[in-house]
């Protein structure tokens, strides 16, 4: 399938930028990049800083889709990237990293990318779905508070990085996924290399809802994405992503 690539020197956010042109009709598997983000959006409402100290350094780029599946299975999609994303890394680079649940990929346990998954429904079905990612691949300049806990791939692999290739593979990767993930609409077919990249597994994390927080041990993800946690009194139950956030006992990871 082919990726359509479009670029802006400069934009608010690639994922608000995606949403303007999928209201306009834009096609599937449309990919819009840019190199400077003035209102760069993180999860649960946080900006995202991604200010490389050379230009054109980091990866900020979000795909649109329109994917004609069932509501349920569209927030699925960020972890089918997140997977994509990290595959993409090892392929590039031959350094393995790990995805911290849901979807941040992290590196000597630090973060080096995020994904942002936003959608509009229409007909209670996902009318179009996009998929926004940053990754720090250069040099950042970030503020003090996200410094503690974001690097950028070529400051921890010590290696340079290409970046237009490492793009490539990951529409590549993605597109693959993709394939396996449409063929169920869950990701059954996909916990195996999810889970051998989790960093998550069998530590102790912070569960932190709206309503409630406690501490239990990861035990993986189930078909539909959601995190496995044993609590301290032996029950076990499932976390949704977009209920809660999930933190390691001794810090980020
Ligand atoms: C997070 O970890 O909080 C998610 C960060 C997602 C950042 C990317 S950068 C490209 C795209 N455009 C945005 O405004 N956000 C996403």
């Amino acid at each position: 399938m082919d990726y359509q690539i479009f670029y802006l020197e400069e934009t608010d956010s690639t994922n608000n930028w995606a949403k303007r042109e999928a209201k306009k009709g834009a096609e599937d598997r449309s990919v819009y990049m840019t190199d400077k983000q003035t209102a760069g959006k993180g999860r649960r409402g946080k900006t995202w800083e991604n200010a490389a100290k050379e230009d054109g350094g980091n990866i900020m780029m979000s795909l649109l889709l329109r994917p004609g599946i069932r509501l349920e299975s569209a927030p699925m999609l960020t972890l089918v990237m997140g997977l994509s994303a990290a595959q993409a890394v090892f392929e590039c680079t031959d350094v393995k990293v790990s995805i911290k649940w849901p979807n941040d990929l992290v590196l000597c346990g630090k973060k080096i990318c995020g994904i942002l998954t936003e959608m509009s429904v229409a007909g209670g079905r996902p009318e179009y779905v996009v998929i926004g990612i940053g990754i720090n691949v250069r040099k950042n300049q970030l503020s003090e508070e996200v410094d503690k806990i974001a690097a950028s791939l070529e400051e921890e692999t010590g290696r340079p990085i290409d970046r237009d290739i490492l793009i490539q593979t990951i529409l590549k990767k993605f597109e693959e996924n993709y394939h396996t993930f449409q063929k169920t609409q869950d990701l059954s077919g996909l916990i195996k290399p999810y889970q051998e990249l989790l960093v998550n597994t069998g530590r102790k994390i912070q569960v932190l809802g709206e309503k409630e927080s406690y501490t239990g041990i990861c035990l993986g993800i189930n078909e539909k994405g959601e995190l496995l946690v044993e609590k301290e009194d032996g029950t076990k139950c499932t976390v949704y992503a977009g209920e809660v956030s999930v933190r390691g006992v001794y810090g980020y990871v």
